[in-house]
């Protein structure tokens, strides 16, 4: 059988993704934990959850940390045990993976995972600095080198040993842009062209602006529950039926490629054999286009095409709505924007959306299996979820 639900996802909330002034973190939260309460009439959130767990990665951003409780305490669930996961920008695809062992273990029916970032107060140089700390202190940060100087030294290695070019990188920026601009909740809402992204300023060559994925503020939360008890809360229940989670070693400069993320392809492989399905059953998926080339290397570590064929794929229009297999239709971490504490849930959020027929100008057609992947710094954590309609 394709797909025996591990957790039932019955209720999903996102905030406005951007740059949102004068909102604290915990404000944002509270906005996607209402949105997720108002979709599930049936639940009675101070009642029925029994647990949170929360990405958030960074503490500096709004000196503020403790960020379970706090989070609790906004989304109105004091007194419940609340726990702050932390993997880079993998935060929530952690709390997500910590959400389901809660369930599986018997210990909860019914949980909140959830994640936040509030980044665009502080100016570009702190966030790069913050975002930094992700990385190998010794040997990468001591010395200089940020996310987008790592990302574009796989990018170089990418184009070396494949010859993916800047224009396929390019591409995957204009697809997501227009993805973005279907959606009202993305930070960047507009269609760019290929001309603008290939003529956008270098950031860390070969990756320029519109390589980058976005500094943005939001948040994220999905309700789960064991599979048998979905009904009570929704008709329409989406399953988890795979879940996998890695880890490699912090530094990049110990791994054995730089054209390849080996946590997120032993994250896929478990996912996919938990799920029983493969990867051409995916009809819709959203990947970590933290840079461009992220995304190319996504397609190639989680099957969609073999390795070096990445670039081939955005360049053939096979990821974009109508597509073969239509990727970031939120308009990923690009366009929708990345406050990387939520990233992870959020994507799942988007998924949730597609397998239940409510992603209205972005919906893919009869999508009835999606999947996430969730990338923590340079591939030192990756998170992927697979997700299956009722
Ligand atoms: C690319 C980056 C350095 C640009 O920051 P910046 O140079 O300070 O740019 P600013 O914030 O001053 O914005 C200048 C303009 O570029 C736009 N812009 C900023 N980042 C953008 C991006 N990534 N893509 C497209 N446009 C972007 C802004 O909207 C603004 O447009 P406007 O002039 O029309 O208002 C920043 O977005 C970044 O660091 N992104 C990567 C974040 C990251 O590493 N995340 C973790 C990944 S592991």
């Amino acid at each position: 059988m394709k797909g025996k639900p591990l957790v039932s996802i019955v209720s999903a909330g996102l905030s406005k993704f951007g740059k949102i002034e004068g909102l604290y973190a915990r404000e944002l939260f509270a906005e996607a934990a209402k949105e997720a309460y108002e979709r599930c009439p049936n639940l009675n959130p101070k009642k029925d959850i029994q647990a949170l767990f929360v990405g958030h990665m960074g503490e500096s951003y709004e000196h503020q940390g403790h960020t379970g409780a706090t989070a609790a305490d906004w989304a109105g669930l004091l007194h419940i045990p609340a726990i702050r996961t932390e993997g880079a920008c993998a935060s929530s695809g952690a709390a997500l993976r910590a959400g389901i062992y809660a369930v599986l273990s018997g210990l909860c029916d019914v949980v909140m995972v959830g994640g936040v970032e509030k980044m665009t107060h502080r100016t570009t140089p702190e966030v790069t600095e913050f975002l930094a700390m992700a990385s190998d202190y010794p040997f990468e940060q001591w010395h200089g080198i940020t996310f987008p100087g790592l990302f574009a030294l796989m990018a170089t290695a990418h184009m070396h040993k494949y010859g993916t070019t800047e224009k396929q990188m390019a591409m995957v920026a204009v697809k997501n842009h227009y993805h973005g601009s279907l959606n009202p909740k993305a930070h960047m809402q507009k269609e760019v062209t290929l001309e603008t992204a290939l003529s956008s300023r270098v950031i860390a060559w070969p990756l320029k602006l519109y390589d980058c994925s976005l500094i943005t503020d939001g948040a994220s939360c999905l309700i789960l529950t064991k599979p048998e008890l979905a009904k009570k809360y929704t008709d329409t229940p989406v399953h988890i039926v795979g879940s996998g989670q890695a880890s490699d070693t912090i530094g990049m400069y110990e791994r054995e490629e730089f054209t390849s993320l080996k946590a997120a392809k032993l994250a896929a492989k478990k996912a996919y054999e938990m799920a029983n399905v493969k990867p051409e059953d995916i009809d819709v998926a959203e990947v970590h286009d933290c840079f461009t080339i992220a995304e190319i290397i996504a397609y190639e570590d989680l099957g969609f095409c073999k390795p070096g064929e990445g670039g081939h794929l955005a360049e053939k229009g096979e990821t974009k709505l109508g597509g073969r297999i239509p990727i970031n239709t939120s308009g990923g971490l690009k366009a929708k924007g990345h406050p990387v504490g939520a990233t992870g849930t959020a994507q799942a959020y988007e998924i949730y959306l597609q397998l239940t027929e409510q992603a209205e100008k972005r919906q893919v057609k009869d999508a009835e299996i999606g999947l996430t992947h969730n990338v923590g710094g340079s591939g030192a954590t990756a998170a992927v979820h697979i997700y299956r309609r009722e």
